[in-house]
């Protein structure tokens, strides 16, 4: 944690504006359990996101479609229990806010007072302005989520870079200005070339996070367990891996029940 934001207590929306306007960058990595959640926030990050990303490394399912709106509010309450500073951000998952933006404000409301959390974050642009608008409206801060929208994984057919094209950099830069101008707090950009990143964070005046758009963002976000190492054959350009945790919870076990095995555990001091 910066000098800047050592000493504040709670994250929040207003705190978020004042680090992009004083370019300090912000930093937000997901988590979906309390033991984690309390070992990030720590350490010291500004926001956690209870990611629909747990679909695929809690879940094991290929894509983020099949978690429920029960299943987020679990995660995110176990995290929300671990955490005393970071702002805690929840993702409302497929299914739960793209039909009506009453849908998507009964969701909303549902994740705020049953999980503790602080915001929720959903994808898309123009097509869910209405619903950023009306979850805004109750008092509920949103995040929005443009590029590479793995909700929309089976309409694009590939989770490669997005927006190389100019029609949809246009249209990327066109939605994020109307996420803007519908109150969203921050923006989540995804797999774009970076100096498309960069223009749209130097347009707009609320905080850009960036994965995989380079550093000309305001922020940066990672899947905590692809930056420990515990997924293995997830390997894009973007990601910087600071531990090789499966090797290493891997050989821990391996000895384990090597010990087991032969007897050496438990030894005498490890019995009553
Ligand atoms: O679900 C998730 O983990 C996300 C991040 C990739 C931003 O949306």
């Amino acid at each position: 944690m910066s000098a800047a934001t050592k000493d504040i207590k709670r994250i929040t929306t207003h705190i978020l504006q004042q680090m992009k306007q004083d370019g300090e960058k912000i930093s937000m990595i997901t988590a979906y359990d309390f033991s984690m959640a309390k070992i990030y926030d720590d350490a010291g990050v500004d926001i956690i996101l209870v990611g629909d990303s747990a679909s695929n490394v809690m879940a094991g399912h290929e894509t983020t479609l099949p978690i429920t709106l029960d299943q987020m509010i679990y995660h995110a309450q176990a995290v929300v229990r671990g955490v005393s500073r970071a702002f805690v951000v929840v993702d409302i998952p497929f299914g739960y806010y793209q039909s009506n933006p009453t849908k998507a404000l009964d969701s909303s409301i549902r994740i705020m007072k049953e999980s503790g959390a602080h915001a929720v974050k959903l994808e898309g642009g123009k097509e869910v302005k209405e619903a950023v608008e009306k979850i805004i409206a109750s008092g509920i801060p949103v995040m929005g989520h443009l590029g590479l929208m793995p909700q929309s994984i089976y309409k694009y057919g590939t989770y490669s870079v997005r927006a190389k094209e100019e029609d949809e950099a246009d249209k990327l830069v066109h939605d994020a200005i109307i996420l803007q101008e519908a109150g969203c707090f921050a923006v989540v950009l995804e797999k774009i070339p970076a100096t498309l990143a960069t223009r749209v964070s130097a347009d707009l005046h609320i905080p850009v996070i960036g994965i995989g758009a380079g550093g000309g963002c305001d922020g940066q976000v990672l899947v905590s367990h692809d930056l420990l190492g515990i997924t293995k054959d997830f390997n894009p350009r973007f990601l910087r891996r600071y531990l090789n945790l499966y090797d290493t919870v891997k050989d821990a076990v391996v000895r384990y029940i090597g010990d087991v095995k032969s007897g050496d555990f438990p030894n005498e001091n490890e019995q009553y």
